[in-house]
């Protein structure tokens, strides 16, 4: 045991707010075996680029269209978080399909939030509003977040932690989105951040 913090990079493409809900976990203590080290995005006009900044976080911006092949796309994300010595790799709303190149370099190391109860709703196509557009139209009463590993299956990784989230009468994609996004998503994804990271602080 050390009292090193296990050293972790976030992934993202958007708004950032499941980001946000990391960097205010850390702030306030209940994410102390790990921090931020770099946010990677791959829009160059993301939001949570914004978010990093504020908290006094590496940024870096790698574009798919600035790299010839998925592959070197793929090389330049993981040459980041080599370089960085990053021991934890979270996907917080991280929209680009990785390869079995990518998970299998970082296996049992990389996890993502996802906003359904996962098997529901999930896999290529589902992400974002679609989900609960889906979930909508599915009629479903209940649905929620789910936190799991990430191998080369889209959603197809062992389920770390889930939530569930009550389907309101009256409720469009955007208010459930946010309702998912508060009750679920911003809990379990810091949650599981702190159980990874005490893992493996526990492992050296
Ligand atoms: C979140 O709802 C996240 O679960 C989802 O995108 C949103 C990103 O929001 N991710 C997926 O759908 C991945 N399949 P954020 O940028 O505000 O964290």
């Amino acid at each position: 045991m050390t009292d090193r913090k296990a050293r972790v990079a976030v992934l993202v493409s958007g708004g950032g707010t499941n980001l946000q809900a990391i960097l205010d976990a850390q702030k306030s203590g209940a994410i102390h075996s790990g921090q931020v080290a770099l946010v990677i995005a791959n829009k160059a006009d993301a939001y949570a680029l914004e978010r990093a900044r504020i908290a006094g976080v590496e940024t870096k911006t790698i574009l798919r269209r600035d790299c010839s092949s998925q592959e070197a796309f793929e090389q330049a994300i993981a040459q980041a978080l080599e370089e960085k010595e990053i021991d934890l790799i979270v996907l917080a709303g991280f929209m680009a399909i990785l390869s079995r190149w990518f998970t299998d370099r970082f296996a049992g190391r990389i996890i993502n939030v996802h906003p359904s109860l996962i098997p529901s709703f999930c896999g290529a196509g589902f992400y974002g509003l679609k989900v609960h557009e889906a979930a909508l139209q599915k009629g479903v009463k209940v649905t929620g977040a789910t936190v799991h590993f990430v191998n080369e299956i889209p959603d197809g990784g062992q389920i770390i932690m889930q939530k569930a989230v009550r389907v309101l009468p009256g409720d469009t994609p955007e208010r459930l989105q946010k309702r998912v996004m508060r009750q679920a998503e911003w809990k379990i994804l810091p949650a599981a951040v702190e159980l990874l990271c005490a893992q493996r602080m526990k492992e050296e």
